[in-house]
C-alpha cells in the first residue's frame, strides 16, 4: 500500500479528532505487516497533560487487535509544514520497531518521509540493561 492511499485513510480519521482546545485536528493512518490498516484521531482533554495524539491512538488500537508488527504510518494536519510525531509518539512507535517509515502531510500534500530510526536515535539505548 503506497502513503498516497494511507494519507488518505489519516485524512478521514482526522475528521473525527476532539480539539476542542487547541483547534489543531491530526488523523494517523498506520499499515500493520498483515495488511491491515488501523486510523486514529487526537484527542483532547480538559485536563491537557491527558489528551493523546493521532499516532499514539493509531497504535493502541492496531496492539488491542492483535497487531504488533507496523510498516508504514500516514499523519495529516492542517499546519503549513508537514508536522512531526511529537517525542512521546516516536518513542511509543519504537517499542515496535525503528524500521517504521513515517509520512507527514499538510492540508495541501506537502510531505515528508523518514524511518524512525532516523526520526529517533539511540531510542532503547540504556534502558533496562539494552
Ligand atoms: N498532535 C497529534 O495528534 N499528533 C502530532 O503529531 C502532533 C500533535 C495533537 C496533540 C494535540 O491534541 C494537538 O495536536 C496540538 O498539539
Amino acid at each position: 500500500m503506497d502513503f498516497e492511499s494511507l494519507i488518505a485513510q489519516a485524512r478521514a480519521a482526522r475528521e473525527k479528532a476532539y480539539a476542542p482546545y487547541s483547534n489543531f485536528a491530526v488523523g494517523a493512518a498506520l499499515l500493520t505487516g498483515s495488511g491491515r490498516v488501523f486510523t486514529g484521531c487526537n484527542v483532547e482533554n480538559l485536563s491537557f497533560g491527558l489528551t493523546i495524539c493521532a499516532e499514539r491512538n493509531a497504535v493502541f488500537a492496531a496492539v488491542a487487535a492483535g497487531e504488533r508488527k507496523f510498516v508504514k504510518i500516514a499523519i495529516i494536519a492542517d499546519s503549513n509544514t508537514p508536522v512531526s510525531p511529537c517525542g512521546a509518539c516516536r518513542q511509543v512507535l519504537a517499542e515496535f520497531g525503528l524500521d517504521l517509515e513515517v509520512c507527514s502531510s499538510n492540508l495541501q500534500g506537502e510531505q515528508f518521509q523518514a524511518s524512525l530510526n532516523q526520526l529517533l536515535p539511540r531510542a532503547s539505548e540504556g534502558i533496562l540493561g539494552t
